[in-house]
């Protein structure tokens, strides 16, 4: 392989040396960063579909292939055989754990999974329909205030502080969000139970009765959260790295991840499938609405179709569209109708040249939300579910970014200009 590419001015022949920076897997990048110095040019890329805005050692993706890495293990044999929180140790720390270790972190999480009763409070200040993603962005935004003793980000244990409280915390909190929606008390999270059970009981408990948490839901959902933990430079962590560049205090950083995540080309996808289904109705209304998607004047997309990375599948979706079937079956479930639909509307969308030629195939939320629904989850807390996995992401690529040797590299984006040119101030009267 070529140790460099050259950018040629056709007009003048003037010619400006791009260095390679290689990583261990996948294509190199061309590094453009004096490209404006030597020639008075930038570079143009918006959604930086062929740009690279860091280098990371956390995970990997191969998008024409198909493949997921998280610290280089494929997602599919930790999906079968790790924890959510032996992978978030994974990924934060680089290695698996042995037996000390993942003990070791474990007690940890558990041990801050309260939130300050002050900050408990701040629900209180919400309207009782707020959507619970704002609910968490803003009490997210609100751990800055608390939390004093770990914003230096050049001290590696307040950082490891910072990783693991918002690692604990995060449920606890979007669990909280749930509860205000439905005027429940809060419930406090109880430390013996593991990290997904515990968020269960957090959501579905009542303080006047028992609960029992359903092992099959809680290991459902750990392995849904192993497929969102991480997921490269997407538009979330790429927000919490812009954010934290600036050196912000990085409560507030991972606030504007969550914020990213919500929208729906991004996180906010699994709550914008089970929305379309409902549109949909049933069955025989499918053909009618896949014509409506194929009229780009229309403006509807098929939410759960499609990747930036992805152009043959999503491991993720083929993963959870296991898990999906399991847990319906198990919940006694397999006939809902909601399925039935997904499942039609699947096949023809796999069938028709319109997405075949696009390369479009279901991503890891068409699955997500129909799992969601059968847990009893209500569809505007599916994203914060997202939210939760993709915490781990956030405070590991935060965590990489404030390490690199050299210190903090602001990130700051360039444009190509295209207002008014320069023109004279004109006072009211003669406008
Ligand atoms: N339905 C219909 N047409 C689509 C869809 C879709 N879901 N996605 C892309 N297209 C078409 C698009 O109209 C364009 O067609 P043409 O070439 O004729 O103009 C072509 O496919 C390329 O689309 P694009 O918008 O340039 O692709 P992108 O890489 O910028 O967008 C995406 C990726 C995920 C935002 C997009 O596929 C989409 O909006 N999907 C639906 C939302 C969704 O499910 N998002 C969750 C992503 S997975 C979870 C996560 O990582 O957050």
């Amino acid at each position: 392989m070529t140790n460099s590419y050259s950018l040629l001015n056709n007009e003048t022949g003037e010619k400006v040396e791009l260095p390679l920076v290689k990583g261990t897997l996948g294509p190199a990048g061309a590094d453009v960063g004096k490209v404006y110095d030597k020639m008075d040019l930038f570079t143009y890329d918006p959604g930086f579909t062929s740009t690279c805005s860091t280098k990371s050692a956390i995970t990997y993706i191969d998008g024409d292939k198909g493949v997921l890495l998280y610290r280089g293990y494929p997602i599919e044999q930790l999906a079968a055989h790790s924890s959510f929180i032996e992978v978030a140790y994974l990924i934060l720390n680089g290695e698996l754990p042995n037996k000390g270790q993942l003990e070791e972190f474990e007690a940890s999480i558990r041990r801050h999974t309260m939130i300050n009763e002050s900050l408990r409070r701040f629900f209180d200040g919400f309207r009782y329909d707020a959507h619970p993603m704002a609910m968490l962005t803003g009490i997210v935004g609100s751990l800055s205030a608390f939390y004093h003793d770990t914003t230096n980000n050049k001290d590696e244990r307040q950082r490891e502080i910072f990783a693991h409280r918002m690692i604990a915390k995060i449920p606890t909190i979007a669990a909280a969000a749930y509860k205000k929606y439905f005027g429940q008390p809060f419930m406090y999270p109880q430390n013996h139970l593991d990290y997904c059970s515990n968020l269960l009981y957090m959501m579905f408990a009542v303080p006047a009765e028992p609960y029992h948490v359903d092992p099959i839901a809680a290991k459902a959902l750990d392995i849904l959260f192993i497929l969102h933990a991480d997921h490269e430079q997407n538009a979330s962590t790429s927000t919490v790295r812009l954010a934290g560049s600036t050196g912000c205090n990085p409560y507030a950083a991972v606030a504007s991840g969550i914020a990213a995540l919500w929208g729906p080309a991004h996180g906010g996808a699994n709550e914008a499938v089970l929305k379309m289904l409902g549109e949909i109705g049933t069955v025989k209304n499918v053909p009618a609405f896949l014509t409506k998607v194929k009229d780009k004047n229309s403006g509807v997309r098929l939410m759960g179709f499609g990747h930036r990375v992805y152009k043959n599948f999503d491991p993720r979706a083929t993963i959870i569209r296991e898990q999906c079937h399991k847990v319906l079956k198990h919940l006694g479930k397999e006939n809902d109708p909601q399925l039935e639909l997904a499942l039609e509307l699947e096949r023809i969308a796999l069938t028709d040249d319109y997405f075949k030629d696009r390369k479009l195939y279901p991503n890891v939320d068409f699955y997500s939300g129909i799992i969601y629904k059968a847990l009893g989850i209500p569809v505007n807390m599916f994203t914060p579910m997202f939210a939760i996995a993709r915490t781990v992401g956030w405070v590991a690529h935060w965590s990489e970014m404030v390490s690199e040797p050299g210190g903090l590299k602001i990130g700051r984006p360039r444009q190509v200009y295209v207002g008014s040119p320069v023109r004279d101030y004109k006072d009211l009267t003669s406008r």
